[in-house]
């Protein structure tokens, strides 16, 4: 270990990786904390492997069979809405010889057949088809086997489906998400929500840079000045966990401002100050979600590498707004804003 790493891997030990430079109340990480893959390496065990990470709406996986995949700190995780309706997370590796299950961000199926030998699992995981074992698989065929699909944590709060990848981590997702569910997610009604858009892509950018611009407004009134603006917000009561920020609008802040004449009403029960303003949360430590009382987006960033990121956008709609006979004429103008600022 070099004289840098030696210094860096104590200060990640001792609580005080912050204290590497101070600007009046700011504390600020050495620059080699956003490049040097040993650091990544310590923040993939101490902060991402134990965490909850966002997955989908658990309205993007409605029947039996739809599933989405997302890859998770290396690994590419099928998450399924099973037979009994419960939702379940795997990892899309067949326990043959761990060939991909699926190559479909999203779709439906009532079975996973593996394309190499066609290994066949339901949607609870279990194998129930193996040509090169003699055919169907019952639980007299194995004995003392377990071929089923590796399972993966998988919970649902409010809604928000998410998994974690830990083996150890006891903490209920409802825990980790804490009063952020009573206090955003529900008076926002995002378990009424449906994801209408999409997109995922790589950034050449450590994910720390991108989540830390989450978590200030100073910029908005300058890289955002067209879009944004100066947006006044206050602290909201947050935990461990998660934090935000609120913003009353005075028109809704997901349109151009000469746009704003057109924003959609939010639902009759979105109340309170889910119907006066917007939420921007940071739901620690990647996924970043803003509600507005008519529309909720979220920029979901996961860690390749030190460097490397991948980032999952997301924007969804009530499901009255989503029945509005103008839906599909004014919600371009919503893409258009989301898509400029971010
Ligand atoms: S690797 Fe899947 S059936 Fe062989
Ligand atoms: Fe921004």
């Amino acid at each position: 270990m070099d004289a840098t790493m030696t210094v860096m891997t104590n200060s990640f030990d001792t609580g005080t990786i912050g204290g590497v430079a101070q600007v009046g109340l700011s504390k600020m990480l050495r620059p080699e904390c956003y490049t040097h893959e040993k650091w990544f390496e310590r923040e993939l065990q101490a902060i991402h492997f134990p965490a909850w990470h966002f997955a989908c709406l658990s309205s993007s996986i409605p029947d039996t069979g739809s599933f989405v995949t997302r890859r998770f700190l290396g690994r590419s995780v099928i998450v399924v809405r099973s037979e009994d309706g419960a939702i379940r997370a795997f990892l899309n590796s067949c326990r043959h010889r761990a060939a991909p299950l699926t190559s479909q961000t999203c779709g439906q199926s009532h079975h996973f057949k593996c394309p190499f030998h066609e290994w066949t699992y339901d949607t609870s995981g279990k194998l129930t088809h193996a040509p090169g074992l003699g055919g169907y698989v019952t639980k007299h065929d194995l004995p003392g086997l377990n071929l089923n699909l590796v399972p993966v944590k998988c919970e649902v709060a409010a809604g928000l489906v998410f998994i974690n990848l830990s083996d150890d981590n006891e903490t209920p997702l409802e825990k980790y998400l804490s009063n952020y569910i009573n206090s955003v997610a529900v008076p926002h009604q995002i378990q009424r929500m449906h994801c209408v858009h999409e997109k995922a892509y790589t950034l050449a950018t450590n994910w720390k840079l991108y989540i830390e611009v989450d978590m200030e407004t100073l910029h908005t009134n300058f890289i955002h000045s067209r879009s944004i603006g100066s947006q006044p917000v206050k602290p909201v009561q947050h935990d461990r966990n998660w934090f935000g920020v609120y913003h009353k609008n005075s028109h809704s802040p997901a349109l151009f401002p000469e746009k704003r004449n057109l924003a959609f009403s939010p639902p009759p029960d979105v109340i309170g100050e889910a119907a006066d303003g917007t939420h921007f949360c940071v739901i620690l430590p990647g996924f970043f979600v803003v509600t507005a009382p008519e529309v909720m987006w979220w920029i979901q960033k996961t860690p390749i590498s030190a460097t490397r990121t991948s980032v999952n956008v997301g924007y969804a709609f009530h499901e009255e707004i989503l029945a509005r006979n103008d839906f599909n004429e004014v919600a371009p103008f919503y893409f258009e804003r989301l898509d400029q600022v971010i």
